[in-house]
């Protein structure tokens, strides 16, 4: 439907937005909780296309944020055992969980090609651009 629709390019616009704004965002994604099943679904992105569209709950660290509800800052990719690569460039990630009326429905992920770039200020950014994402889903 029409409102869908919409709500997804505004979504791109995010991503997009925030790829070419921030020199260390090499790829910006939203996962969403995949209706009643256990995993995650990829609904919008900028950057290379990724082949896991789908990550069961639990899996890498944006499967792990699904379940924990907090923030994960990866400044070292190699360091993680529970972690799924997307590309052999990204050396740094992040994930922010999406609340809608406190329930964690789904998520912000972003590479970086850049070596441990992740600060407190990204995490406070992340989560106002979710508190601003979680508006135009209500
Ligand atoms: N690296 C993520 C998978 C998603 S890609 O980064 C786009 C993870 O470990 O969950």
């Amino acid at each position: 439907n029409t409102k869908e629709l919409s709500v997804d390019h505004r979504l791109t616009q995010v991503c997009e937005l925030l790829m070419e704004t921030i020199p260390y965002y090499d790829w910006v994604g939203f996962y969403f909780k995949n209706g009643d099943k256990e995993e995650l679904k990829l609904r919008s992105f900028a950057g290379e296309p990724t082949d896991h569209d789908i990550i069961p709950f639990g899996k890498g660290i944006c499967g792990q944020v699904a379940v924990s509800n907090a923030n994960f800052v990866v400044p070292d990719v190699k360091a993680q055992n529970n972690y799924i690569a997307c590309s052999i460039h990204v050396k740094a990630e992040i994930v922010v969980p999406l609340f809608v009326n406190g329930e964690n429905i789904g998520q912000i992920d972003i590479d970086s090609h850049t070596a441990d770039p992740f600060s407190k200020e990204d995490e406070r950014f992340l989560e106002f651009v979710n508190e601003k994402v979680a508006e135009i889903l209500e």
